[in-house]
């Protein structure tokens, strides 16, 4: 995908809104916009107009995965690529650009199924943002918002279909008795895309958002606690991108890292390891609620 590449919003399906706006301003320290044309309610967490869309609906998974490429050249290329693989590609309609607020945008189905969408041409707020709940910021940038771990139907097809097709870059893998994963990169981030065969429903494990200061991650998990945000690992340190994060469970029952502190990769110099474990120390699973 290039440099200029980045994982930019995220569509939930989401089944309990109110729950979510709770959830989204206290502990995450999201803004919540208004509603958008077609009805989903946009969190904020940098300068970008909006970086979640939360859809009303049953499935509590993700809804869709937006990747932000730099022009129009870009995703033209994409486009491209997907067709000469044999993907079908559809441009998206007048309604869907003007919901996602993005100046072009394409979609196609991923080897998991998960609606998957290109745009380039995000709209900006006309604002700084602020949180006062992650008083350090959110690390977003040229990083993009994150990076999310995604329920594969298969690994092996996963790996092949971003790398192979949509040029994304392999940065590591962790193969340990208890986890098999793929790490993928599209800029500096470690991985903006992760995916492992899990024994999961969803479609989505964990949205990670990355905080400027470790003291967010701590004063989060403690907001967790206090206001019942049910935890599903206690801090810790990765082994691979070396972020330092805990994890808990959203309202829709997938999970959210908060980390800090992840390495960035530089193309030229990077070596490519398999890791025997996820995390260094800490990271213990927690009981389900
Ligand atoms: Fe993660």
């Amino acid at each position: 995908m290039g440099t200029a590449a980045q994982l930019g919003y995220l569509g939930f399906e989401v089944s309990d809104l109110g729950a979510w706006r709770r959830f989204a301003r206290d502990p995450l320290g999201l803004a919540i916009g208004a509603p958008r044309p077609d009805g989903a309610l946009p969190l904020r967490m940098d300068v970008h107009a909006h970086r979640f869309l939360l859809h009303q609906g049953p499935k509590d998974d993700v809804a869709y995965i937006g990747w932000e490429v730099r022009d129009a050249a870009a995703l033209d290329s994409l486009a491209g690529r997907l067709e000469r693989a044999g993907v079908t590609v559809r441009s998206g309609t007048a309604a869907e650009i003007l919901a996602r607020g993005v100046e072009s945008l394409i979609w196609f189905d991923d080897p998991n199924g998960i609606r998957t969408e290109i745009s380039h041409g995000p709209a900006m707020a006309p604002e700084p943002f602020a949180s006062d709940r992650m008083r350090s910021g959110f690390h977003t940038g040229d990083q993009g918002m994150g990076h999310v771990l995604v329920n594969a139907r298969s690994s092996a097809e996963t790996e092949r279909f971003y790398r192979e097709v949509l040029g994304f870059t392999l940065t590591d893998y962790v193969d340990s008795d208890r986890l098999h994963a793929v790490f993928l990169h599209v800029n500096p981030r470690h991985h903006s895309l992760a995916f492992a065969e899990l024994p999961l429903k969803k479609r989505l494990h964990h949205v990670m958002l990355e905080v400027n200061s470790i003291d967010d991650v701590g004063m989060a998990f403690d907001r967790c606690q206090e206001l019942g945000v049910p935890p599903q690992r206690t801090i810790g340190r990765h082994q691979n991108d070396r972020m330092v994060s805990f994890y808990g469970y959203t309202p829709s029952g997938f999970c959210f890292e908060v980390g800090w502190g992840g390495r960035a990769v530089d193309d030229r110099t990077w070596e490519v390891q398999v890791y025997p474990g996820a995390s260094d120390w800490g990271h213990h699973p927690v009981a389900p609620p």
